[in-house]
């Protein structure tokens, strides 16, 4: 693949195809806030070490601040902005909500992306699954337990409403 010689460069961005201008070296990050206004991924370290800038691309967990527009050319991109397409969102969501997984938040929308690009390929994700999952994620605040307990809960709640055929979340589990 590669941008057209303008320098447009054309991929989908949570369900919106979309044309932008930029010059093939632009990183996928800046493209995303400067030029799109998607602010919910970060530029931290800026070397793919912290996870802060995590999305989606063709459904596997990339660290745009890696990434070109050429590379993205043509890809499906799916940022926080666009995880409600996902059904495990809204459990995600709730689940590390209500065991306070975040502090400060800036490093909360690179994780929630790597535990659903997790949870999409294995809903009832063990904690050994989880740790590995989120090797790419720094945390700055919490010391990782409550994100952890965040996304057990998270798996549970999965596995519940799988075996109940309600993976929208509307499944109550008893307290
Ligand atoms: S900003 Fe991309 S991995 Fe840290
Ligand atoms: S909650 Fe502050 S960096 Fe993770």
């Amino acid at each position: 693949m590669s941008i057209s010689p303008g320098g447009m460069m054309t991929f989908t961005i949570n369900g919106v195809r979309l044309e932008v201008e930029a010059p093939p070296e632009t990183s996928l990050i800046d493209i995303l806030r400067e030029k799109l206004g998607l602010t919910a991924a970060k530029e931290a370290c800026g070397i793919g070490r912290c996870g802060a800038c995590n999305v989606l691309m063709n459904g596997n967990l990339v660290n745009a601040c890696l990434l070109s527009a050429w590379q993205a050319e043509g890809a499906e991109i799916v940022s926080l902005e666009g995880l409600d397409a996902f059904p495990e969102t809204r459990l995600l969501r709730t689940a590390l909500a209500e065991e306070n997984a975040f502090q400060c938040g800036y490093c909360a929308p690179g994780f929630t992306m790597a535990l659903t690009a997790l949870f999409r390929e294995h809903p009832e994700a063990c904690v050994n699954d989880i740790r590995a999952a989120l090797e790419g994620n720094i945390c700055r605040c919490t010391g990782y337990h409550s994100i952890i307990r965040g996304a057990l809960a998270a798996s549970k709640a999965l596995a519940a409403s799988a075996s109940s055929g309600d993976i929208d979340g509307d499944h109550h589990p008893q307290q």
